[in-house]
């Protein structure tokens, strides 16, 4: 377990950027990237299967309706030219993480997604962002960063480094919370834990460490509690506007629970892109500028 923070921890309500009430959809600026030379061709995580077929077209397909969701909700997305030979440059949320308009590029842990990094920061710097930063310390962007209210939730253990933890700290000037995650199939923090308003989030807590749970438990008392069904069909690798919460479709009890509280969940079909490892949040950066 790491803690980062020696102060009492805040509680979210403390670090709400607003104050408006949950359940108000606010319009996103987000960044993808057409799954145009997805495939899989080597494997990084427990998802990937090189000798199983994937079909490019369907997973072109599939993105396509995810990106039709966002834009009829009336967010903006923008679009980073996919490089051919960068079979995972479709996770887009990867490529980096972006906080009051300043933006850190990732760090790939592996040397398949390396290039990716510069690719992404380019991007940044085009888009105006200012300023941006290539990471030094090995970090794969929102995979391991979660922005909720304006606390960073950040994961450690299998891809981004607790280094990298506090170079976002200092770099964005924001309170940091280091998170352990402890099972390979969920190895970015994004896999086990959803963002969903400034004071809510979602997660499985079997993905993280006994120290983790603890600190989730006293930032979130409320939070929504994912079942491992919902966990094994990345359910909690969701996209939340504070109201629409886009989700795979296959996540039947966390739909559940969303509508509960008031959440509109969506559900669409990313299956080809499930064969990476990644579904929707994974193709969705936010531009927070
Ligand atoms: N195949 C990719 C990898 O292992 C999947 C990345 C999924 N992205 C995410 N934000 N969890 O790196």
């Amino acid at each position: 377990m790491t803690i980062t923070t020696r102060a009492p921890l805040p509680s979210p309500a403390e670090h709400a950027v607003s104050s408006r009430t949950a359940g108000e959809a606010i319009p996103r600026r987000f960044l993808m990237c057409r799954p145009e030379h997805f495939d899989v061709t080597y494997a990084i995580n427990p998802w990937m299967d090189p000798t199983k077929p994937v079909d490019t077209d369907l997973a072109v397909a599939q993105w396509e309706v995810l990106r039709a969701t966002y834009e009829s909700l009336g967010h903006r997305v923008e679009l980073i030219q996919p490089v051919e030979g960068l079979p995972d440059m479709v996770y887009a949320a990867n490529g980096g993480v972006v906080y009051d308009g300043k933006a850190m590029a990732a760090s790939f842990t592996f040397a398949e997604r390396q290039p990716e990094g510069a690719a992404y920061h380019a991007w940044f710097d085009e888009a105006g962002l200012r300023p941006t930063i290539q990471a030094a310390a090995q970090n794969e962007g929102e995979g391991d960063f979660l922005v909720v209210g304006r606390l960073i939730l950040a994961g450690t253990g299998f891809r981004t480094s607790v280094a990298a933890h506090h170079e976002a700290r200092e770099f964005f000037g924001a309170p940091v919370i280091s998170l352990e995650l402890v099972d390979p199939r969920f190895y970015h923090l994004d896999t086990a834990l959803a963002a969903i308003d400034d004071q809510t989030i979602a997660y499985y807590p079997l993905a993280f460490s006994a120290a983790s749970n603890a600190i989730l438990r006293q930032l979130f008392p409320d939070a929504i509690v994912a079942t491992a069904a919902d966990a094994e069909v990345l359910g909690l690798n969701a996209v939340s506007d504070g109201y629409n919460v886009v989700l795979t479709d296959k996540a039947v009890h966390l739909h559940e629970r969303l509508r509960e509280r008031g959440f509109n969940p969506i559900g669409v079909d990313l299956s080809e892109l499930l064969k990476g490892g990644g579904s929707v949040k994974c193709c969705t950066l936010e531009v927070r500028a």
